[in-house]
């Protein structure tokens, strides 16, 4: 098993180009179930995630041409559509291939992704949804087992809860239902307006996409033909790299980003005292003088994201005073912190809310990876802790984060990849 050795204290500097979006691509790859014909991708993350999904659909019979960042997907030669335990089980996520399997092929089988380190993460919402739209939906032996023989047909859908993986799973299904869907309450995070987007390019009508109340006019069982898909600058390794900036005081520019859309992370981090220049497609963060503490509370996009949590936590735990930091999406996402306080923090939990009172400095240990935002916050502690920090369980960061340790070695960090000694 592999682990991170990073010597902390080093400056970082110099520009870092942001990989292309894990979130986006995810479901992305999923909707090229959606067409029997060729769909070619680019800018996609060289992470373990999308290498999985990726392997799902030649699974299912589908031909995957994938090289780094760009790959050929033609699902005109889908064979079976149960996506076995053995690949969800390594992924969540995909269980993403539920409405385009459905959509399009009247049945499937989809193992149950089962709870994960951060929260219980249920996916009834999923299933009430596409159960409105004429599914008839069993679970079994841990499996999703799904029927629609006549197809599934538009509704009207209002999710008690704003669910990104259920809106995508909606949407997809919806895009060769029979009729209107209209979602209700629907989330609007930019890896959804990207797949909205990449359908209705593919000619279905889509309204209201960028906000909670989606349209969807759906082909009736016909396959979609898409255009070329070059997916979103990821939001999250974005902000971790702002967060990289802030903790070890240096100045960073970020190519290949939307500014747009790390606007939450770049206004609580300008509370804290650093400063910005935005560009067209880069920013550059300018350290503060001092760390001002800071309060967030994790909500749905536009707001501050639960994947930023972690990340943000390690800054103020180096921050001068108390800041309070709320997890309102997920009740177990605070593995870190036991982590983080094993370097140093002063991180105390009451409920779903965390006082971090800040230290001046961090001292380095072992620390253990448990999911895969709270091993970037242990890497950003471990690039300012005094001494050797090593951290373990990294398979977590390689499922979403594009070379993590090259890119913070060419910023200047001292940080190496090892192998653990049998
Ligand atoms: C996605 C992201 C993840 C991010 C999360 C919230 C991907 C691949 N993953 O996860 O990185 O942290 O959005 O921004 O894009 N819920 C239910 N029932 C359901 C579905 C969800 O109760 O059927 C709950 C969840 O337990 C959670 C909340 O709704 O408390 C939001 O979850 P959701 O938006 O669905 O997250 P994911 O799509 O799993």
């Amino acid at each position: 098993m592999d682990y991170l050795q990073i010597n902390g204290g080093n400056k970082l500097r110099g520009s870092v180009t942001i990989s292309g979006a894990k979130n986006a691509a995810l479901p992305i790859i999923a909707a090229t179930i959606l067409s029997d014909k060729e769909v070619a991708l680019t800018n996609l993350p060289n992470v373990v995630d999308i290498r999985t999904l990726l392997k799902l659909l030649t699974m299912l019979g589908g031909e995957v041409d994938h090289h780094e960042t760009v790959a050929k997907v033609n699902n005109g030669s889908i064979t079976s559509t149960k996506a076995v335990y053995e690949i969800v089980s390594q992924m969540r996520a995909s269980i993403l291939v539920l409405g385009p399997l459905l959509t399009r092929f009247g049945e499937c089988e989809v193992s149950l992704p089962g709870g994960c380190a951060i929260g219980q993460r249920p996916i009834d919402l999923h299933l009430t949804a596409l159960e409105a739209m004429g599914a008839q939906i069993e679970i079994k032996g841990g499996y999703v087992r799904a029927e629609a023989p006549n197809g599934l047909k538009g509704a009207k859908i209002i999710f008690d809860k704003i669910t990104v993986g259920g809106t995508e799973n909606i949407v997809m299904a919806a895009a060769m239902a029979k009729g209107t869907t209209t979602i209700l309450n629907a989330a609007k995070e930019p890896e959804i307006v990207q797949l909205c987007e990449m359908i209705a390019d593919a000619g279905v009508k889509i309204e209201g996409i960028g906000t909670s109340e989606l349209s969807i006019e759906g082909t009736d069982g016909k396959p979609l033909e898409f255009k070329e898909v070059e997916i979103i600058p990821d939001r999250i390794e974005a902000g971790t790299y702002l967060c990289a900036g802030a903790i070890s005081n240096s100045t960073i520019t970020l190519d290949k980003v939307n500014p747009e859309h790390i606007r939450s992370s770049i206004d609580k981090l300008e509370s804290m005292g650093c400063t910005f220049d935005i560009g067209k497609d880069s920013v550059t963060i300018h350290p503060a003088d001092e760390l001002k503490p800071v309060n967030l509370i994790t909500i749905e996009y536009p707001g501050f994201p639960t994947d930023m949590q972690a990340q943000f936590m390690a800054v103020a735990a180096l921050a001068k005073g108390e800041s309070l930091i709320e997890e309102r999406l997920f009740e177990n996402r605070f593995m870190h912190v036991s982590e983080l306080n094993r370097l140093g923090a002063d991180i105390w939990l009451k409920g779903s809310t965390a006082a971090v009172k800040g230290v001046d400095l961090f001292y380095a240990a072992d620390v253990m990876a448990t999911d895969l935002r709270a091993s970037s916050a242990l890497v950003l502690a471990a690039l300012v802790a005094e001494g050797t920090t090593n951290v373990r369980r990294i398979y977590h960061l390689d499922r979403g984060y594009d070379n993590l340790e090259g890119k913070l070695s060419a910023l200047g960090a001292d940080i190496v990849r090892k192998k653990e000694e049998a």
